[in-house]
C-alpha cells in the first residue's frame, strides 16, 4: 500500500478514535489528556499540553499536559485584542519562531518559556469562532520538520478536541442551569407549602372549636397514602389536599361554624356550601400536585352515594376525596367539640365497622387501621397518629385486638383465604 494511503488510514483511524474519546461522558480531565494523547501518538509528538482560554479573562487555564512533567502548570496569557487579531489572521498553526505579527505580543511574553519546555508549535483551538483554548506541540520524536499534511492533520484533530471542550463546558452550563433551576423549583415548592399551611391556620382560627383540625387531616390523609404505597409525590400532594379541604369555610359565616350546637336547618345548608366553595377558591390557582380542588369539593360525598354536593358513588369520588374524608371523620370523632366530647376508641372502630361500603371506602379504613396498628405495636419509629389523639386516649391492650379484628373483617386477602379453606 502506497505510504500516502497508509497514512490518511491512519489519520482517519487517528481522528475516529478521538471523536470516541470526546463523545464518551466520562470525566473531563480524562477526555482532555486522551484526545491529547491521541494527537500526539498520530504523529509521533512527544510532548504538548492544552489550554483552555477562561472566558472573559485573558488568563488561560492548564487542562492537560503531557511529556513536560505531570505536575506542570503551564501559565500563558492571551489578551483579547490579540485573540482577535489570531482569528483576523486565520492562522491553524503558528511555529513560535514564525515571527507572525498576530502573535507577536504573545510571543514577547512566553517564547522563552516555551522554547525551555521544548513547544514548537501553537496551534489556537477555534469553536463558534471564537479561540476557546491553544494545544502547544513540540517536535517530532524523529526530529523531522512538519510538513504541510501535517498540519491539516493537527488543525482537524485540534478542531475536534476544541469541539469537545466546547461541548463538554455547554453540558457543564446546562447542568448547572438544571441544579439552579431544581432549587428554585424547590424553594418555590416550599413558599406554596408553606402559603398552604398559612390558610390551614387562617381556616382553622376561625373555627375556634376545631383547632388545628385542618393540619391533623392533612397529617392522616399523607399517612393513609404512605400506607397504600402511593408515590412520595402524590403522598405530599394529598396532605396539601388535606390541609386545604375546608378552605371553603373561609367562605361561610363564623357564628354558623363556631355554633355552640348543633346548628338548624338553614344553618347547615350554608354549611354544606363549603366544598363546592373550596373548589371555586382552589382552581384558579395552579397546583404542583394534582386533584386539589377536586378533593376539597367531594371530601363530603359518601361512597353510598348520600353525600353532598353532587351524591356521587363508590369510584365516582376522587380516590383523594375517600382518603380525606376518611381523615376528616376521624379527627371530628376524636377531638372534642363543642356540643360534644369526644367518642372512646371501641366506637369509633364500631363506626368504621358500620360505615365501611357506606360513608367510607374500605381500602382507605383498611390501610388507616394498618398504620395505626404499626405505631400501637411498635413496627414504626415515629407515632404521628398517637401524638395527634393525645396521651391518654388509646389503650393498647384493647386497641390492637379492636384494629387486628377489623383489619381482618375488611382485608380482601383475608377474606378469600377464609373462603378458600372453608
Ligand atoms: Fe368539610
Amino acid at each position: 500500500m502506497e505510504s500516502k494511503t497508509k497514512k490518511l488510514i491512519h489519520t482517519f483511524g487517528a481522528l475516529a478514535d478521538l471523536g470516541q474519546e470526546i463523545a464518551k461522558t466520562s470525566e473531563f480531565s480524562e477526555m482532555v489528556r486522551t484526545s491529547l494523547h491521541l494527537l500526539l501518538g498520530t504523529l509521533a509528538i512527544r510532548r504538548g499540553a492544552v489550554v483552555e482560554c477562561v472566558s472573559g479573562q485573558e488568563c488561560t487555564e492548564c487542562l492537560a499536559v503531557w511529556g513536560v512533567g505531570d505536575d506542570y502548570q503551564v501559565r500563558l496569557t492571551l489578551t483579547l485584542p490579540e485573540r482577535a487579531a489570531i482569528l483576523n489572521a486565520g492562522v491553524c498553526a503558528l511555529g513560535i519562531a514564525d515571527g507572525n505579527p498576530a502573535w507577536t505580543a504573545f510571543l514577547s511574553r512566553h517564547q522563552a518559556e516555551l522554547q525551555r519546555l521544548g513547544i514548537d508549535l501553537v496551534v489556537p483551538m477555534v469553536t463558534r469562532g471564537e479561540i476557546t483554548g491553544l494545544v502547544l506541540l513540540g517536535g517530532k520524536a524523529s526530529g523531522q520538520a512538519f510538513q504541510p499534511d501535517d498540519f491539516e492533520v493537527i488543525c482537524a484533530m485540534v478542531r475536534h478536541v476544541g469541539v469537545g471542550i466546547h461541548t463538554h463546558r455547554l453540558l457543564e452550563q446546562i447542568e448547572h442551569r438544571a441544579e439552579e433551576n431544581k432549587h428554585l423549583y424547590e424553594n418555590l415548592r416550599t413558599i406554596y407549602r408553606d402559603t398552604v399551611r398559612a390558610f390551614a391556620a387562617a381556616i382553622d382560627i376561625k373555627d375556634k372549636y376545631t383547632q388545628g383540625h385542618s393540619e391533623r387531616v392533612g397529617k392522616y390523609s399523607e399517612i393513609i397514602a404512605r400506607e397504600l404505597g402511593w408515590p412520595e409525590e402524590a403522598v405530599e400532594g394529598i396532605a396539601i389536599a388535606g390541609y386545604l379541604h375546608d378552605i371553603g369555610k373561609l367562605i361561610v359565616e363564623r357564628d354558623i361554624i363556631n355554633a355552640p350546637y348543633k346548628i338548624d336547618a338553614k344553618a347547615s345548608i350554608e354549611l354544606n356550601r363549603h366544598p363546592a366553595a373550596g373548589f371555586e377558591i382552589l382552581s384558579p390557582i395552579h397546583h404542583p400536585y394534582a386533584d386539589i380542588p377536586l378533593t376539597a369539593k367531594y371530601h363530603h360525598e359518601r361512597i353510598d352515594g348520600r353525600g353532598y354536593p353532587d351524591g356521587l358513588s363508590g369510584d365516582q369520588i376522587p380516590f383523594g376525596a375517600r382518603i380525606v374524608a376518611l381523615a376528616d371523620s376521624f379527627d371530628a370523632m376524636t377531638t372534642d367539640r363543642p356540643y360534644k366530647t369526644r367518642r372512646s376508641f371501641e366506637d369509633v372502630i364500631e363506626d368504621f365497622r358500620r360505615n365501611t361500603g357506606k360513608q367510607f371506602d374500605g381500602l382507605v379504613v383498611l390501610a388507616f387501621c394498618r398504620s395505626l396498628l404499626k405505631e400501637i405495636s411498635g413496627q414504626t419509629a415515629e407515632r404521628r397518629i398517637m401524638k395527634m389523639l393525645g396521651k391518654n386516649y388509646l389503650n393498647s391492650d384493647r386497641a390492637i385486638p379492636l384494629l387486628t379484628e377489623l383489619i381482618a373483617e375488611l382485608d380482601p386477602n383475608e377474606q378469600s383465604a377464609a373462603a378458600g379453606s372453608a
